[in-house]
């Protein structure tokens, strides 16, 4: 079931997603070789804590950190861990929700430690600009479709490929609400978008195959060929004429 929401609800999503953006604006100057991913999470969690907000991912389905955090060949869902420690030429993703009032905004970024590789370095880029690729599809009358669509033929111009089992997402009142959003799909086919929609757009890239395995733990997904990742997500809202984004500082994504 799709939930439309009031501009009122928009708003609380807004500000859950307000926090969330704080969070990513600390991280740029927080990550560096030395840390370890549950330095990440703690730093991450007391933000979210001090603005009266509750981390989504906690216990959820059972998920034992505040935030995920993974690192290069991890694409999704890694586990903070004192024992995992950050070096100069990784990248690290951090995918985090924020409750705030009750209401949820979910959004995720991936961040160079030090140096990093070119080829790294366009993984990142390119990811990031599949979400704006999809987000360009987002306004009434248009279909889940074309943003699958704008996504998966952004990414595959560079040979990159993403896991059909993982999607974007409805969200707002639940973490994951309808519709989903797949990474790669058909235009004009798919649930209609209609105002007051609110959805999480997230490419989830890998520089090589999309053959990955879940790890004992249960949660974390890494790839079989081991070679880097990367995760840019938003909360938008669909609005008359487009989206708005929810999880950033600027409603249309400008840095
Ligand atoms: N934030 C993730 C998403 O983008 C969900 C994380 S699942 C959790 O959908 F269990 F780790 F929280
Ligand atoms: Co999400």
């Amino acid at each position: 079931m799709i939930i439309i929401k009031s501009p009122r609800e928009v708003e609380l999503i807004h500000e859950a997603g307000l926090i969330i953006a704080k969070v990513f604006k600390g991280l740029e100057t927080f990550i560096k070789p030395g840390i370890s991913t549950y330095d990440i999470s703690k730093f991450c969690e007391e933000i979210i804590r001090s603005n009266d907000a509750y981390p989504t991912c906690l216990n959820y389905e059972g998920f034992p950190g505040a935030v995920c955090v993974s690192v290069n060949d991890t694409l999704i869902h890694g586990i903070p861990s004192r024992k995992e420690i950050l070096k100069a030429g990784d990248v690290v993703s951090v995918d985090l929700g924020v409750t705030k009032k009750g209401y949820i905004a979910d959004a995720a970024r991936t961040y160079l430690v030090g140096e990093v590789k070119e080829e790294i370095k366009r993984l990142v880029e390119v990811t990031k600009q599949a979400f704006f690729e999809g987000l360009a599809q987002v306004k009434p009358g248009n279909h889940v479709g074309d943003i699958s669509h704008a996504i998966e033929s952004y990414y595959k111009k560079f040979g990159y490929s993403s896991p059909k089992d993982f999607t974007g997402h409805g969200v707002g009142l639940s973490f994951h609400e309808d519709p989903y959003i797949p990474n790669q799909g058909v235009a004009g086919t798919g649930v209609k978008l209609r105002e007051g929609m609110t959805l999480a757009i997230e490419p989830m890239i890998c520089l090589g195959s999309s053959e990955y395995k879940v790890l004992g733990d249960g949660w974390t997904i890494k790839m079989r060929d081991k070679l880097a990742t990367a995760h840019y997500e938003n909360t938008v809202v669909v609005t008359a004429d487009g989206a708005k984004i929810l999880t950033m500082e600027d409603e249309h994504g400008q840095e």
